[in-house]
Protein backbone atom coordinates (compact mmCIF):
# COMPACT_ATOMS: atom_id res chain seq x y z
CA UNK A 1 0.00 0.00 0.00
CA UNK A 2 1.51 3.44 -0.83
CA UNK A 3 1.03 5.57 1.93
CA UNK A 4 0.69 9.65 1.62
CA UNK A 5 1.02 12.84 3.07
CA UNK A 6 0.17 16.52 1.49
CA UNK A 7 2.21 19.11 1.53
CA UNK A 8 -0.50 21.88 1.54
CA UNK A 9 0.81 25.23 -0.03
CA UNK A 10 -1.88 26.39 -1.97
CA UNK A 11 -0.96 26.51 -5.86
CA UNK A 12 2.25 25.02 -4.61
CA UNK A 13 1.05 21.77 -3.22
CA UNK A 14 2.39 18.74 -3.39
CA UNK A 15 2.40 14.75 -2.29
CA UNK A 16 4.99 12.85 -0.81
CA UNK A 17 3.97 8.96 -1.33
CA UNK A 18 5.62 6.69 0.60
CA UNK A 19 6.36 2.68 -0.05
CA UNK A 20 8.50 -0.59 -0.18
CA UNK A 21 9.20 -1.08 -3.79
CA UNK A 22 7.50 2.62 -5.10
CA UNK A 23 10.53 3.09 -7.40
CA UNK A 24 9.26 0.24 -9.54
CA UNK A 25 5.93 2.64 -10.22
CA UNK A 26 7.84 6.25 -10.54
CA UNK A 27 6.97 6.28 -14.15
CA UNK A 28 3.13 5.66 -13.25
CA UNK A 29 3.43 8.41 -10.68
CA UNK A 30 5.31 10.77 -13.21
CA UNK A 31 3.17 10.55 -16.13
CA UNK A 32 0.31 12.73 -14.97
CA UNK A 33 3.11 15.76 -14.37
CA UNK A 34 4.17 15.60 -18.26
CA UNK A 35 3.10 17.97 -20.67
CA UNK A 36 5.60 15.51 -23.04
CA UNK A 37 6.50 12.23 -22.80
CA UNK A 38 10.10 13.52 -21.29
CA UNK A 39 12.20 13.64 -18.21
CA UNK A 40 15.78 14.46 -17.59
CA UNK A 41 17.27 12.32 -14.66
CA UNK A 42 19.78 14.08 -12.63
CA UNK A 43 21.66 11.44 -9.87
CA UNK A 44 24.45 10.61 -7.92
CA UNK A 45 26.28 7.89 -9.64
CA UNK A 46 27.13 5.63 -6.50
CA UNK A 47 23.07 5.56 -6.25
CA UNK A 48 22.61 5.39 -10.28
CA UNK A 49 24.44 2.15 -10.23
CA UNK A 50 22.78 0.72 -7.55
CA UNK A 51 19.34 1.52 -9.06
CA UNK A 52 18.90 3.66 -12.21
CA UNK A 53 17.60 0.56 -14.03
CA UNK A 54 14.51 -0.15 -11.73
CA UNK A 55 13.62 4.01 -12.16
CA UNK A 56 14.42 3.67 -15.92
CA UNK A 57 12.48 0.63 -16.13
CA UNK A 58 9.64 2.27 -14.62
CA UNK A 59 9.57 5.42 -17.37
CA UNK A 60 10.19 2.93 -20.40
CA UNK A 61 7.19 0.96 -19.48
CA UNK A 62 5.04 4.20 -19.47
CA UNK A 63 6.55 4.98 -23.14
CA UNK A 64 8.43 8.50 -21.44
CA UNK A 65 11.91 9.07 -22.70
CA UNK A 66 14.62 9.80 -20.71
CA UNK A 67 18.32 11.03 -20.35
CA UNK A 68 20.55 11.12 -17.32
CA UNK A 69 23.38 13.04 -15.75
CA UNK A 70 25.39 11.31 -13.21
CA UNK A 71 27.47 13.47 -10.82
CA UNK A 72 29.75 12.75 -8.37
CA UNK A 73 28.53 11.38 -4.61
CA UNK A 74 29.45 13.86 -2.06
CA UNK A 75 29.23 17.74 -0.13
CA UNK A 76 31.69 19.18 -2.62
CA UNK A 77 29.14 18.42 -5.19
CA UNK A 78 26.93 21.24 -4.27
CA UNK A 79 28.80 23.79 -5.90
CA UNK A 80 29.08 26.46 -8.70
CA UNK A 81 31.11 24.18 -10.79
CA UNK A 82 28.54 21.27 -11.11
CA UNK A 83 25.33 23.84 -10.73
CA UNK A 84 26.57 25.42 -14.05
CA UNK A 85 26.94 21.41 -14.84
CA UNK A 86 23.54 20.39 -14.50
CA UNK A 87 21.90 23.85 -15.71
CA UNK A 88 24.44 23.54 -19.02
CA UNK A 89 23.59 19.61 -19.42
CA UNK A 90 19.55 20.42 -18.84
CA UNK A 91 19.68 22.78 -21.67
CA UNK A 92 21.77 20.98 -24.08
CA UNK A 93 18.94 18.63 -23.57
CA UNK A 94 16.60 21.06 -24.27
CA UNK A 95 14.45 20.87 -21.14
CA UNK A 96 11.55 23.36 -21.30
CA UNK A 97 9.89 25.40 -18.89
CA UNK A 98 6.93 22.64 -19.04
CA UNK A 99 9.13 19.58 -18.72
CA UNK A 100 10.00 17.45 -14.99
CA UNK A 101 13.78 16.89 -13.86
CA UNK A 102 14.27 13.96 -11.90
CA UNK A 103 16.55 14.71 -8.81
CA UNK A 104 17.48 10.97 -7.80
CA UNK A 105 19.53 10.68 -4.97
CA UNK A 106 20.59 11.92 -1.53
CA UNK A 107 20.63 15.74 0.15
CA UNK A 108 23.43 16.76 -2.28
CA UNK A 109 21.74 15.75 -5.72
CA UNK A 110 18.39 17.20 -4.37
CA UNK A 111 19.49 20.21 -3.23
CA UNK A 112 21.60 20.78 -6.25
CA UNK A 113 19.24 19.47 -8.43
CA UNK A 114 16.24 21.36 -7.16
CA UNK A 115 18.31 24.50 -7.08
CA UNK A 116 18.99 24.10 -10.94
CA UNK A 117 15.44 23.42 -11.48
CA UNK A 118 14.34 26.79 -9.64
CA UNK A 119 16.76 28.96 -11.66
CA UNK A 120 16.59 27.38 -15.24
CA UNK A 121 14.27 29.07 -17.63
CA UNK A 122 13.48 31.17 -14.61
CA UNK A 123 11.92 27.71 -13.09
CA UNK A 124 10.83 23.72 -13.85
CA UNK A 125 9.16 21.80 -12.16
CA UNK A 126 11.56 18.75 -10.31
CA UNK A 127 10.74 15.46 -8.94
CA UNK A 128 12.55 14.46 -5.57
CA UNK A 129 13.06 11.01 -5.56
CA UNK A 130 15.19 10.55 -2.38
CA UNK A 131 17.21 7.80 -1.67
CA UNK A 132 19.28 8.23 1.52
CA UNK A 133 16.98 8.24 5.18
CA UNK A 134 18.50 11.61 5.72
CA UNK A 135 16.92 12.94 2.14
CA UNK A 136 13.33 11.31 2.91
CA UNK A 137 12.72 12.98 6.11
CA UNK A 138 14.03 16.12 5.44
CA UNK A 139 16.22 17.67 2.29
CA UNK A 140 13.45 16.62 0.01
CA UNK A 141 10.04 17.95 1.68
CA UNK A 142 10.16 21.57 2.36
CA UNK A 143 11.31 23.34 -0.91
CA UNK A 144 14.84 24.43 0.13
CA UNK A 145 17.43 24.09 -2.59
CA UNK A 146 20.98 25.39 -3.10
CA UNK A 147 24.50 24.58 -3.06
CA UNK A 148 27.42 25.76 -0.59
CA UNK A 149 29.63 28.62 -0.31
CA UNK A 150 33.49 28.51 0.96
CA UNK A 151 32.02 30.90 3.31
CA UNK A 152 30.06 28.06 4.92
CA UNK A 153 26.71 25.33 4.03
CA UNK A 154 24.02 26.38 2.20
CA UNK A 155 24.43 29.89 1.85
CA UNK A 156 23.40 30.27 -1.92
CA UNK A 157 19.88 28.86 -2.69
CA UNK A 158 15.98 29.87 -3.74
CA UNK A 159 12.79 27.97 -1.88
CA UNK A 160 11.69 26.16 -4.83
CA UNK A 161 9.18 23.28 -3.94
CA UNK A 162 9.22 20.03 -5.75
CA UNK A 163 5.76 19.19 -7.31
CA UNK A 164 6.19 15.23 -5.98
CA UNK A 165 8.33 13.28 -3.89
CA UNK A 166 8.67 9.81 -3.83
CA UNK A 167 10.49 7.46 -1.11
CA UNK A 168 10.70 4.15 -1.77
CA UNK A 169 11.71 2.60 1.44
CA UNK A 170 13.64 -0.47 0.48
CA UNK A 171 16.36 1.52 -1.06
CA UNK A 172 17.25 2.43 2.20
CA UNK A 173 18.34 -1.40 2.33
CA UNK A 174 21.39 -0.86 0.37
CA UNK A 175 22.71 2.34 2.30
CA UNK A 176 25.68 1.75 4.90
CA UNK A 177 24.95 1.59 8.53
CA UNK A 178 26.97 4.62 9.02
CA UNK A 179 24.78 6.76 6.50
CA UNK A 180 21.57 5.37 7.28
CA UNK A 181 22.67 6.34 11.15
CA UNK A 182 23.44 9.99 9.98
CA UNK A 183 20.31 9.96 8.62
CA UNK A 184 18.33 8.64 11.79
CA UNK A 185 19.88 12.20 13.58
CA UNK A 186 17.42 13.86 11.66
CA UNK A 187 14.69 11.12 12.50
CA UNK A 188 15.43 11.38 16.35
CA UNK A 189 15.19 15.22 15.34
CA UNK A 190 11.54 15.63 15.03
CA UNK A 191 10.62 13.82 18.62
CA UNK A 192 13.19 16.30 20.28
CA UNK A 193 11.65 19.34 18.56
CA UNK A 194 8.01 18.51 18.87
CA UNK A 195 6.61 15.23 19.60
CA UNK A 196 7.90 13.64 22.69
CA UNK A 197 5.72 10.58 21.97
CA UNK A 198 7.76 9.91 18.93
CA UNK A 199 10.91 10.29 20.68
CA UNK A 200 9.14 7.56 22.97
CA UNK A 201 8.60 5.60 19.70
CA UNK A 202 12.00 5.85 18.72
CA UNK A 203 13.31 4.49 21.86
CA UNK A 204 11.58 1.83 21.82
CA UNK A 205 11.97 0.88 17.91
CA UNK A 206 14.83 2.42 17.02
CA UNK A 207 17.15 -0.57 17.33
CA UNK A 208 14.87 -2.18 15.11
CA UNK A 209 13.68 -0.16 12.51
CA UNK A 210 18.01 0.55 12.04
CA UNK A 211 18.47 -3.68 12.35
CA UNK A 212 16.64 -3.40 8.96
CA UNK A 213 12.67 -3.55 10.06
CA UNK A 214 11.03 -2.40 7.02
CA UNK A 215 7.27 -1.46 8.33
CA UNK A 216 9.03 0.15 11.20
CA UNK A 217 11.17 2.39 8.78
CA UNK A 218 7.88 3.09 6.75
CA UNK A 219 6.57 3.97 9.98
CA UNK A 220 9.24 6.61 10.81
CA UNK A 221 9.74 7.84 7.77
CA UNK A 222 5.79 8.73 6.94
CA UNK A 223 5.57 10.01 10.68
CA UNK A 224 8.95 12.34 10.16
CA UNK A 225 7.57 13.09 6.68
CA UNK A 226 3.78 14.48 8.50
CA UNK A 227 5.93 16.61 11.26
CA UNK A 228 7.89 18.38 8.50
CA UNK A 229 5.26 19.03 6.71
CA UNK A 230 3.12 20.75 9.04
CA UNK A 231 5.54 22.89 10.11
CA UNK A 232 6.53 23.73 6.39
CA UNK A 233 2.37 24.58 5.85
CA UNK A 234 2.58 26.58 8.17
CA UNK A 235 5.87 28.43 7.45
CA UNK A 236 7.15 27.92 4.08
CA UNK A 237 10.12 30.22 4.22
CA UNK A 238 10.98 30.35 8.02
CA UNK A 239 9.93 33.24 9.53
CA UNK A 240 8.75 31.50 12.46
CA UNK A 241 8.24 27.90 13.30
CA UNK A 242 10.26 26.69 10.62
CA UNK A 243 13.52 27.33 12.25
CA UNK A 244 12.52 24.27 15.00
CA UNK A 245 13.66 22.26 12.46
CA UNK A 246 17.07 23.56 12.58
CA UNK A 247 17.51 22.15 15.84
CA UNK A 248 21.12 21.19 16.79
CA UNK A 249 22.27 22.56 13.14
CA UNK A 250 23.72 25.67 14.13
CA UNK A 251 26.46 23.68 16.32
CA UNK A 252 26.28 21.22 13.42
CA UNK A 253 27.45 23.43 10.68
CA UNK A 254 30.31 24.90 12.70
CA UNK A 255 31.24 21.42 13.42
CA UNK A 256 30.73 20.30 9.48
CA UNK A 257 32.94 23.43 8.51
CA UNK A 258 35.71 22.55 11.42
CA UNK A 259 36.02 19.17 9.34
CA UNK A 260 35.65 20.76 6.01
CA UNK A 261 32.42 18.89 4.81
CA UNK A 262 34.80 15.66 4.87
CA UNK A 263 34.13 12.19 5.55
CA UNK A 264 35.02 13.03 8.85
CA UNK A 265 31.41 14.14 10.20
CA UNK A 266 28.33 13.49 7.97
CA UNK A 267 25.45 16.02 8.56
CA UNK A 268 23.13 13.87 10.18
CA UNK A 269 26.08 13.11 12.77
CA UNK A 270 26.48 16.45 13.40
CA UNK A 271 22.65 16.71 13.60
CA UNK A 272 22.52 14.64 15.92
CA UNK A 273 26.18 16.10 18.43
CA UNK A 274 24.30 19.56 18.00
CA UNK A 275 20.73 17.85 19.26
CA UNK A 276 23.02 16.76 22.47
CA UNK A 277 24.73 19.83 22.95
CA UNK A 278 21.59 22.10 22.59
CA UNK A 279 19.99 19.97 25.11
CA UNK A 280 22.97 20.46 27.45
CA UNK A 281 23.06 23.84 26.81
CA UNK A 282 19.36 23.94 27.49
CA UNK A 283 19.95 22.31 31.04
CA UNK A 284 22.74 24.64 31.88
CA UNK A 285 20.30 27.79 31.10
CA UNK A 286 18.05 25.93 33.29
CA UNK A 287 15.85 26.02 30.29
CA UNK A 288 14.90 21.97 31.37
CA UNK A 289 15.77 19.59 34.03
CA UNK A 290 19.18 17.77 33.29
CA UNK A 291 17.48 14.48 32.57
CA UNK A 292 16.36 15.63 29.47
CA UNK A 293 19.87 15.92 27.58
CA UNK A 294 20.59 12.42 29.54
CA UNK A 295 17.99 11.02 27.61
CA UNK A 296 19.16 11.94 24.35
CA UNK A 297 22.36 11.45 24.90
CA UNK A 298 21.52 7.74 25.95
CA UNK A 299 19.15 7.26 23.02
CA UNK A 300 21.79 8.24 19.83
CA UNK A 301 24.20 6.02 22.27
CA UNK A 302 21.97 2.89 22.06
CA UNK A 303 21.31 3.62 18.47
CA UNK A 304 25.33 3.28 18.30
CA UNK A 305 25.70 7.08 17.04
CA UNK A 306 27.89 9.68 17.45
CA UNK A 307 27.14 11.77 20.47
CA UNK A 308 30.15 13.62 21.62
CA UNK A 309 32.93 15.82 19.91
CA UNK A 310 35.26 12.87 21.23
CA UNK A 311 33.51 10.72 18.69
CA UNK A 312 34.80 13.22 15.86
CA UNK A 313 38.09 12.17 14.48
CA UNK A 314 41.10 14.26 14.26
CA UNK A 315 41.66 18.10 15.69
CA UNK A 316 38.89 20.38 15.99
CA UNK A 317 39.31 24.21 16.55
CA UNK A 318 38.97 25.57 20.52
CA UNK A 319 35.32 26.56 21.73
CA UNK A 320 36.21 30.30 20.27
CA UNK A 321 36.90 28.96 17.06
CA UNK A 322 33.59 26.77 16.56
CA UNK A 323 31.97 30.25 17.97
CA UNK A 324 33.60 32.07 15.09
CA UNK A 325 32.25 29.52 12.66
CA UNK A 326 28.36 29.60 14.12
CA UNK A 327 28.51 33.07 13.48
CA UNK A 328 28.87 32.52 9.75
CA UNK A 329 25.25 30.35 10.29
CA UNK A 330 22.29 31.41 7.93
CA UNK A 331 20.63 32.20 11.57
CA UNK A 332 22.55 35.07 12.36
CA UNK A 333 20.28 38.40 12.39
CA UNK A 334 21.86 41.13 13.49
CA UNK A 335 25.25 40.24 14.87
CA UNK A 336 22.79 37.65 17.23
CA UNK A 337 22.86 33.95 16.64
CA UNK A 338 19.48 32.44 17.28
CA UNK A 339 19.45 28.97 19.01
CA UNK A 340 17.28 25.89 19.44
CA UNK A 341 16.77 25.32 22.59
CA UNK A 342 14.81 22.90 24.60
CA UNK A 343 11.95 23.18 27.70
CA UNK A 344 11.91 19.16 27.63
CA UNK A 345 11.79 16.27 24.78
CA UNK A 346 9.50 17.59 21.89
CA UNK A 347 9.64 21.11 23.60
CA UNK A 348 11.81 23.02 21.58
CA UNK A 349 11.54 27.07 20.67
CA UNK A 350 13.72 29.98 19.51
CA UNK A 351 15.61 32.09 21.38
CA UNK A 352 18.50 34.11 21.03
CA UNK A 353 19.16 34.52 24.76
CA UNK A 354 22.31 32.22 24.52
CA UNK A 355 24.76 34.12 27.00
CA UNK A 356 28.30 33.63 25.26
CA UNK A 357 30.11 32.49 28.49
CA UNK A 358 27.51 29.60 29.23
CA UNK A 359 28.03 28.25 24.89
CA UNK A 360 31.71 28.62 25.43
CA UNK A 361 31.70 26.85 28.63
CA UNK A 362 29.41 23.53 27.14
CA UNK A 363 31.85 23.68 24.26
CA UNK A 364 34.92 23.63 25.96
CA UNK A 365 33.37 20.78 28.28
CA UNK A 366 32.92 19.11 25.23
CA UNK A 367 36.29 19.61 24.07
CA UNK A 368 37.91 18.52 27.03
CA UNK A 369 36.08 15.25 26.79
CA UNK A 370 38.24 14.34 23.75
CA UNK A 371 41.24 14.43 26.26
N1 LIG B 1 16.13 21.12 6.84
C1 LIG B 1 15.46 22.18 7.49
C2 LIG B 1 14.33 22.73 6.70
O1 LIG B 1 13.97 22.19 5.67
O2 LIG B 1 13.78 23.75 7.06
Amino acid sequence: MIETVPVSLGARSYEVRLAPGLLDAAGAHIAPLLKRSKVAIVSDAHVASLHLPRLTASLNARGIAHSHLPLPRGEATKSWAHLQEVVHWLLSEQIERNDVVIAFGGGVIGDLVGFAAAILRRGVRFVQIPTSLLAQVDSSVGGKTGINAPHGKNLIGAFHQPALVLADITVLGTLTERDFLAGYGEVAKYGLLGDAGFFAWLEANGPALAAGDEALRLQAVKHSVALKAGIVARDETEQGERALLNLGHTFCHALEAATGYSGRLLHGEGVAIGCALAYETSARLGLCAQEAPSRVRAHLKDMKMKVDLSDIEGDLPDADGLIALMMQDKKVSAGKLNFIMARDIGEAFVTSDVPAPVLKQVLTDALNRRR
